[in-house]
């Protein structure tokens, strides 16, 4: 691709932003789809995020994608919030409009495309929710959407899925929630199978060999584990998920999803099955070179 005064710019905020593997997924379906467009991540110092959303704007960035630890603390610089953005409490997508940006979150329609994929359904289902931080708050936002029959969220700070079962609770007007402590995964209602979705950041590159359980029993109740965390490919929450016999994922393709659906806002093109296949292999290719 040549760069010329054409080329439009979308970029990634957040602090750090070195390891991130965005640009591979961004610049393979630009190349691919002959768009003159370029994709770089762009670390914002502390205090410095209103003048990073407003600069971005000024310099006629097209797009922006949110990261660690400023997919909240963005809201308030926006000109518009999409619904779904607003409900989850966290943005990661940015896209040019009218006088500043529109801020949406493609984490979720992200986990709920590569869900899909990987043929793990939500509608009527009984989940465990493990972790209650930012994370586990999008995904419980998500499961009371898409109809899940009952939610767990087992943390380590009791108080803090409660709070987050509350509000879950309150926004989908029904009983879906409740909380429970990390102990309580040995004392779970008897013979009941579960979807367990791991959100903490346990068993993340370099600390592979953690897990936020690892009492046996529990992972013999589960039979779909779902791990957010890409890196490593295979986590120990996985492991133990399939050595008691149930299917396990990784977040890699929430990842790749949630940047398909970016660059689908910010272009309006639409990326197809084998495009995303594209990026996947060129996405896992970085992966492989720098973990
Ligand atoms: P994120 O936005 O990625 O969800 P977060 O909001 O910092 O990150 O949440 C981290 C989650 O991992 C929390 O649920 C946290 O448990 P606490 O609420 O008890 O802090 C969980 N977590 C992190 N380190 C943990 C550990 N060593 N053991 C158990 N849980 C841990």
């Amino acid at each position: 691709m040549t760069i010329n005064g054409y080329t439009r710019v979308c970029g990634l905020i957040g602090n750090p932003v070195e390891h991130t593997k965005s640009p591979a997924i961004h610049n393979t379906l630009a190349a691919e789809l002959g768009e003159n467009l370029v994709y770089v991540p762009l670390r914002v110092p502390e205090g410095k995020l209103k003048e990073a959303v407003e600069g971005a704007w000024a310099l006629n960035l097209l797009g922006l994608n949110v990261t660690v630890p400023y997919k909240s603390q963005v809201i308030p610089f926006l000109k518009e919030i999409d619904p779904l953005a607003e409900k989850i409490g966290a943005v990661n997508t940015l896209l040019r409009v009218e006088g500043g940006f529109k801020g949406y979150n493609t984490d979720m329609p992200g986990l709920l495309r590569a869900m899909g994929e990987d043929g793990v359904k939500l509608a009527g289902e009984k989940v465990l929710l493990l972790g209650a931080g930012g994370a586990a708050r999008a995904v419980a936002m998500l499961l009371a959407g898409q109809g899940a029959e009952s939610v767990i969220i087992l943390n380590r700070t009791v108080e803090k899925a409660e709070s987050l079962a509350e509000e879950v609770n309150r926004t989908a007007g029904r009983r879906l929630v409740r909380a429970a402590a990390l102990e309580d995964c040995r004392s779970l209602p008897e013979g009941e199978k579960y979807l367990a979705i791991q959100t903490t950041n346990l068993g993340m590159f370099p600390r592979t060999e953690e897990a936020v359980i690892e009492d046996r029993d529990f992972y013999a109740r589960i039979h779909t584990g779902y791990d957010l965390i890409f890196n490593p490919e295979k986590t120990r929450f996985m492991s133990l998920v399939e050595e008691s016999g149930g299917r396990a994922f990784n977040g890699m393709k929430m990842l790749l999803y949630q940047g398909i659906i970016a660059y689908e806002l910010w272009t309006g093109s639409e990326v197809d099955g084998v495009l995303a296949k594209k990026a996947y292999q060129t996405m896992r290719g970085e992966m492989a070179v720098r973990p």
